[in-house]
């Protein structure tokens, strides 16, 4: 096949087919991914909603290459492979409960992503700084996360996810643990910054209006994803 009517996979920044997923607890065992299928192309944003348990985060884990499908596979950028080197450059993620440090600044929390994969210097300084004035904490930079109120929280989770210019952001129900107010404004956020850096999005929601704002809307059901 030429290059030019290579197929859309070939495209793919994630690509992830006939995930199965299990738990066992005791003698019972809880299918909780049976047969997912998704792929994401460049610059896309899609968004995945379902129920409480539905596996919604089970299955961002295996986007994210930190826990192992029992079947299936998934690819990043056409490759099976992700170690933690080529994972903290390639996907940066947010997650609920923000996981910021408590001991660092809003500034050496978004530089703790340059750290994990590199030397951090003063490129990697002025890219921090850089993003938190981005995303509206430039007062705060030096601030530890007792200071900062949950959506501004989330708001350096989101710069920390940028960091390292990854292609992929994974993001696992980013508003859950804000008002609407904050929840809208850091959604309308990521949004903005994924558009403007061609940044592909996967936005795991319960809220349907953000999920709505994404190029393409998925349900989890019963341990499939189907079209919303
Ligand atoms: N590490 C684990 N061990 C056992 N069961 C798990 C584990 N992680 C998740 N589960 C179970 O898998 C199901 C899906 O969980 P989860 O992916 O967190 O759902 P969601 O994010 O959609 O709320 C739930 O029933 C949960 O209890
Ligand atoms: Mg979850």
């Amino acid at each position: 096949m030429s290059a030019a009517t290579s197929s859309a996979s070939a495209n793919a920044v994630l690509a992830a087919r006939g995930v199965a997923k299990s738990f066992v607890s005791g003698e019972r065992k809880l299918q909780v991914l049976q047969d997912v299928a998704i792929e994401v192309l460049a610059g896309e944003s899609v968004s995945i909603r379902g129920e409480s348990g539905s596996g919604k985060s089970t299955l961002l884990h295996l986007l994210a290459g930190l826990d192992t499908v029992d079947g299936g596979e998934v690819r990043w950028g056409g490759s099976a492979k992700l170690d933690a080197a080529r994972r903290g450059r390639f996907l940066g993620m947010v997650f609920q409960s923000f996981y910021l440090i408590p001991e660092l600044t809003a500034l050496d929390n978004v530089l703790m992503a340059a750290r994990m994969v590199g030397r951090v210097g003063k490129t990697e300084r002025a890219r921090a700084a850089e993003l938190l004035l981005r995303v509206g904490l430039a007062e705060r930079a030096q601030h530890v996360p007792a200071k900062l109120s949950g959506g501004e929280r989330q708001r350096v989770a989101v710069a920390r996810a940028l960091m390292n210019r990854p292609e992929l952001l994974l993001a696992d129900e980013p508003t859950g643990n804000l008002d609407e107010r904050t929840g809208d404004e850091v959604i309308n956020l990521l949004l903005q910054l994924c558009r403007e850096t061609q940044t592909t999005l996967v936005l795991v929601t319960h809220n349907p209006a953000h999920a709505a704002r994404t190029d393409r809307q998925l349900v989890l059901h019963e341990g499939r994803l189907g079209e919303a």
